[in-house]
Parts: structure tokens; sequence; C-alpha cells
């Protein structure tokens, strides 16, 4: 992991793309037995053999991501299946949500409900997944299915350097970032149970033993803070207005095509996207999110087998 205090990209970042591991063609199943399949590795049935051990290199590194490009001509099921066996090489899934969540417009309002951001086509501003603070994703993954008729471009940045910025030009700054500050809860059932949002408070920056944890969530930081009727401390806002400006300049913008497969690391990449809009007629944007649990725990394992 990069020491978060010295600047590491001389060149501009890009998007890291990596090939659809070639024995995936190999075994992917007949579109008619797709679903079936796709069902069986669901219920965590046997995966084929893959080895990942170059995008699980390119997640753990400085980029923190990586997009792989399964082909378009594929079925929905067999993009599904293939990305299923993909994640499950690099850990778990998780199924808090099921272990795949369909991201579309739903026609909902996120700032007149407690509907996630994911249910809406507005421009989610840049976070890190999962309010939960007792619950964080390794890796946060995107399959695009349909990209959608305008929009909806997706926004990756580095925390580490995000974090090298602030130690730079705002040192002062730094404590705030790592207080902990309540965020909502949007479990359903909680959301106006004070004290379950009072306990949920997380910090911007923190270490565990696997380095940097990062956890962003302006507008539910924001919103968690109004309803216990907290001041919002002048430091904390100047904090998160760094962080929108600093990761505008700085982050990557790039459109998803059908077959894309978007992997992030949750911990060290903030991400967004912007607003889109699906037109009358057009196929509506869907994309496909997951969250792998035991990511760290997967690599030990694999390092020392192959040690
Ligand atoms: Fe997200």
């Amino acid at each position: 992991m990069t020491n978060a205090n010295s600047l590491h990209h001389l060149t501009p970042p890009q998007v890291v793309r990596v090939p659809v591991p070639h024995v995936l063609r190999r075994c992917l199943p007949a579109s008619h037995e797709a679903e079936a399949a796709l069902a069986a590795l669901l219920a965590g049935g046997p995966l084929p053999p893959l080895d990942v051990h170059r995008l699980s290199d390119g997640l753990a590194s400085a980029q923190g991501h990586a997009v792989l490009r399964a082909p378009a001509c594929w079925t929905d099921a067999q993009l599904r299946w293939a990305y299923v066996v993909i994640l499950r090489h690099l850990g778990q899934l998780n199924g808090r949500y099921g272990q795949l969540f369909d991201v579309m417009d739903r026609g909902l309002d996120h700032t007149t409900s407690n509907a996630p951001v994911s249910k809406t086509k507005a421009a989610t501003g840049m976070h890190t997944d999962s309010s939960d603070a007792r619950y964080n994703p390794d890796l946060v993954a995107l399959l695009c299915l349909k990209p959608g008729a305008s929009g909806g471009q997706s926004i990756l940045a580095s925390a580490e350097d995000l974090l090298a910025r602030l130690r730079q030009s705002h040192p002062e700054l730094e404590p705030i970032a790592r207080r902990p500050f309540p965020r909502e809860v949007v479990t359903p059932g909680l959301q106006d149970h004070r004290a379950a949002i009072e306990a949920n408070a997380i910090p911007v920056f923190a270490e565990d033993e696997y380095g940097l944890v990062f956890r962003y969530m302006r507008y539910w930081t924001e919103r968690a803070m109004a309803k216990l009727e907290m001041e919002v401390p002048a430091d904390l806002t100047r904090l998160f207005d760094f962080i929108d400006a600093d990761t505008a300049e700085h982050a990557l913008r790039f459109s998803l095509q059908r077959g894309d497969m978007l992997i992030a690391h949750n911990r060290t990449v903030v991400h967004g996207r912007e607003a889109f809009e699906d037109l009358p007629g057009a196929a509506r944007r869907c994309l496909v999110r997951a969250w792998v649990d035991g990511f760290h725990d997967s690599r030990a394992q694999s390092l020392s087998l192959r040690a």
C-alpha cells in the first residue's frame, strides 16, 4: 500500500483495464443454461478455476480499481455469471441487499425519503459504500448491463492522494477527519431511531491492520447531524468542502459500456456517478452492484500459497 504522505502519481491517473480471463470464455455456460448456472453459483456452488492475481494485485495497488470488459454479445445471465465467478475468486459476496443489486432509477427521491441514491437517477456525490459503522465492504463492483440514454458517467478518486494533498495544504483539518461523526442509519425500521444514529459514528480517515480506511458520505453525515440537532463544526464543513473540491479536480471520469465490470477498493477509492436520464423508448440504465468481503484475507491466502 502506498504511503499517503507522498503523491505517487507522477503521470495522470487513468482507467486500469484488465482483460476478462480467457478461461471464462471457454467455460461460459450456453445462453439457455446461464440462468441455472448463475443460480447455482449464487447458492454457493463450485467455481471454475481462475487466476485473478493480476486483477487482485491491481485492486490492492495505488490505483485501487480495475475495469474488465466482457463481450457485449453475452446475454445478461452470462454476464452476471462471469461477474459472480470473478468476484467470488476475490472474496465473498455480501448478501445484505441481495448478492446482486440492480442499480436503476425507480422513480424515488433520496432528498425527501430514506431511499438510497442507488434507486434514483440523481448524481450520487463522491462517497464510499455502506453508511453502517459496523460494516464496510472491501470491494464495490458494478456490472454494466445497460448504460442508459445520457449521463451516468462513473467517477473515481484516490483517497491516499487526497490525504497526501490534505496534509500538504490543510494539515490542520486532519484531526477532525479522524474524529467519528454520526451518519444516517438507512436500515429499514431504524431510520428515526435517535440512539441508532448516535451510535453510527464513523471517522473519514482511519487505519486498521490492512492500512488506510477512508469512509466518506457527506450527505448522510450532515443529514444525521441535522436529525440529532448537532451543530456541524466549521472545520468539518471545511474538510468536506476540501474533499469535494479535491476529488472534483483529480477524479477519473469515464463511461461504462455493456459488459464492463468496474471493481473498486472501497477503503482507498472514493466513487460517484453523474446524474443520468432514461429516455422514453430507450433501454433503462441498469448496473448490477455487488459488495465483496474478505478481499484482504483472500489475498493473504493466495500469496502464502504462491510463496
Ligand atoms: Fe456507491
